[in-house]
C-alpha cells in the first residue's frame, strides 16, 4: 500500500493502535475518518488533528453496519483503505462451576461477526478503486493461544485464516489484503495497567515499526505486516517453539 494520497477508514481508531495509527497516516498525507463508540474521543481527535473526521460507530451493532458503510462510500467517495481494528479482549474461566461466556459472545461479534461484514459492505466500492487495501488487525495471538483469553485468540486465529482465504479471492482485482498482527503493545486493550506493563511493547515505538513497513513493500511478506517483537509468536510452529511458548503462557 502507498502510504500518502489515500483515504483511510480506521475502526478502533478512538484509542490504542488504531488512533496512533490513524494520526502517523494523517500526518502522511492521506484522508483519515476514525469510527468508534466514544464520542468525547472523536470530538478530541477532531479538534488535536484537523482533518481527520470523527464518525460514530459501533461495530457489535450489525444492523447499523450497512448504513454506517453506505454513509462512508457517499461522503469519502475516494475511500481506498478499510482498515478493520477495532477489537475487544476478554478471559473465560472453563473451569469454574459456572462459566460465563457474556463477554465471549461481545468478542466474537465485534472481532469477527463486525469485520466479516462491514468488509463485505465495503469491498464492491473498494474494488472499483483502481488501488484499494483491506487490511485487518489480528494478533501474535493468532498463532500462539493465550490460555487465559480462549475465545479472543480464536478469534483472532479465524481472521487470520479468513484473510488468508480473501487474499487468494481477490488476487487479480484491486484489493491487496494485509493482516496487521500486533505483538503485546502498551494500550489500554486488557485494562489500564496495560498501558504501562513494561513487558509489552510500547506504542510510539510499534506505531513507527509499522510504519517504516507500509511504507517498504518488501518488508511486507505474504501480505503480513509483522514488527520484529511479533515474529517468535507468528513462527512458533515452524521454530518449533510452539509448546513451550504456550507453556509461558499459561504462568503469564
Ligand atoms: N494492544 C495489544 O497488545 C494488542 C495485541 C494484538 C492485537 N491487538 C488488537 O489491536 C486492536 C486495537 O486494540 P488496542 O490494543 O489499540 O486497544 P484499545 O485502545 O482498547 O482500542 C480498541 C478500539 O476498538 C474500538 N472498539 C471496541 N469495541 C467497539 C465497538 N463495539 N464499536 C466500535 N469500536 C469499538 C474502541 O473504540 P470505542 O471504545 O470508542 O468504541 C477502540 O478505539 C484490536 O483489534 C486488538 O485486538 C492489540
Amino acid at each position: 500500500m502507498e502510504v500518502t494520497g489515500n483515504t483511510i477508514l480506521v475502526t478502533g481508531g478512538t484509542s490504542g493502535i488504531g488512533r496512533a495509527l490513524a494520526v502517523a497516516l494523517h500526518q502522511a498525507g492521506n484522508t483519515v475518518i476514525v469510527a468508534g463508540r466514544r464520542q468525547n474521543l472523536l470530538d478530541e481527535i477532531e479538534a488535536k488533528y484537523p482533518g481527520i473526521v470523527g464518525m460514530q460507530l459501533d461495530v457489535e451493532d450489525s444492523s447499523a453496519l450497512q448504513g454506517f458503510a453506505n454513509e462512508v462510500q457517499e461522503r469519502f467517495p475516494n475511500l481506498n483503505v478499510l482498515f478493520n481494528n477495532a477489537g475487544i479482549a476478554g478471559m473465560e474461566d472453563y473451569t469454574a462451576d459456572t462459566v460465563d461466556v457474556t463477554r465471549a459472545k461481545q468478542t466474537i461479534a465485534t472481532n469477527i461477526t463486525s469485520v466479516v461484514e462491514l468488509s463485505a459492505a465495503l469491498l464492491p466500492h473498494l474494488r472499483k478503486q483502481p488501488k484499494s487495501t483491506l487490511m485487518v488487525t489480528t494478533s501474535g495471538l493468532a498463532f500462539v493461544p493465550f490460555p487465559k483469553g480462549p475465545v479472543y485468540s480464536a478469534t483472532k486465529a479465524f481472521l487470520h485464516n479468513w484473510l488468508d482465504a480473501l487474499r487468494m479471492q481477490l488476487r487479480g482485482t484491486s484489493v491487496e489484503v494485509l493482516e496487521l498482527a500486533p505483538p503485546y503493545v502498551q494500550t489500554e486493550l486488557g485494562g489500564p495497567q496495560q498501558a504501562q506493563d513494561p513487558r509489552a511493547m510500547p506504542l510510539d515505538a510499534y506505531t513507527n515499526e509499522v510504519m517504516s513497513i507500509l511504507a517498504d513493500p518488501g518488508k511486507i511478506e505474504k501480505g503480513e505486516v509483522l514488527v520484529e517483537n511479533v515474529k517468535h509468536l507468528r513462527w512458533a510452529e515452524r521454530d518449533g517453539h510452539y509448546e513451550k511458548t504456550l507453556e509461558m503462557f499459561a504462568n503469564f
